[in-house]
């Protein structure tokens, strides 16, 4: 039986209406050549979503949102409902992000609420989770921290619910510029050690992708880790050539080492 791989991508507070189109464009023709080979998703910035959905139609490229309230309305100025995301067709939510954890003091505990909503409202959560540079090489201490954040955002989730999430392994030293490149022997134990834990508490084969300095050079590398379902690519995604040219290179990886 093949894996499906999962590669997807975060544009954070990035792109323009017109950037969106010529990436919705380039990475639309690649997606439609690859159906059933790869699953695909972008997060956007919300305004950019409606016009994703129409840009993507039919090329199977899962639209998903940065972030939702957990509950269903109210007087929340700023926010915006998982509710109201499931009815306006999105497909996914992106929850856990270090930096909104880092910048905007999400608790495991508030991405438990956030989990939760997205999941009984029918959409995917793309779960994040990871150590920051306090604990990297502290194998206790980061298998501490890791389980932590993944019982307490899935704890007394129904069984059936497990099929909706993604668990997105994103070692919070590796994302972004730091200068810091993601290597295999660094993130290898923590990936099988998330896979394990995830499939023990969700009982499911839970997809465990890796997110953090993703780039066209490392892309093949990090797709022969054996737990590994996909990559989460953040900045070298914005552009949808370059995106391509990584989804390329890493799915052809992933096909030959199943
Ligand atoms: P990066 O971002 O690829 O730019 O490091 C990854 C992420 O934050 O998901």
């Amino acid at each position: 039986m093949s894996k499906q791989i999962w590669m997807g991508t975060n544009w954070k507070m990035n792109m323009s209406p017109d950037s969106a189109k010529v990436w919705a464009e380039h990475v639309g023709k690649y997606a439609k050549a690859h159906q059933g080979v790869l699953n695909l998703f972008v997060m956007p910035p919300f305004p950019l979503i409606p016009l994703l959905q129409t840009e993507l139609k039919g090329s199977a490229v899962l639209v998903g949102a940065q972030n939702c309230h957990w509950e269903e309305s109210g007087p929340f100025t700023g926010e915006t409902s998982a509710q109201l995301l499931a009815q306006t067709n999105v497909d996914m939510v992106l929850l856990g992000h270090a930096e909104r954890r880092a910048q905007f003091n999400e608790s495991d505990e508030i991405i438990h609420r956030k989990l939760q909503a997205v999941v009984n409202h029918g959409m995917r959560a793309v779960l994040c989770i990871g150590e920051d540079k306090s604990v990297k090489g502290n194998q206790t201490a980061t298998e501490k921290l890791l389980r932590q954040q993944l019982e307490t955002a899935v704890h007394h989730l129904q069984p059936s619910y497990s099929q909706q999430i993604i668990v997105a392994y994103e070692p919070v030293w590796a994302i972004g510029n730091q200068g810091v490149e993601p290597r295999n022997e660094d993130i290898k134990s923590n990936l099988q050690f998330i896979k394990d834990v995830a499939n023990d508490i969700l009982e499911n084969d839970v997809p465990v992708i890796y997110g953090g300095s993703v780039t066209s050079e490392n892309c093949r590398d990090l797709m022969t880790l054996p737990s590994i379902d996909g990559l989460f690519v953040g900045r070298h995604a914005l552009d949808g050539k370059t995106f391509v040219k990584i989804m390329g290179l890493a799915v052809s990886e992933g096909v030959e080492s199943i």
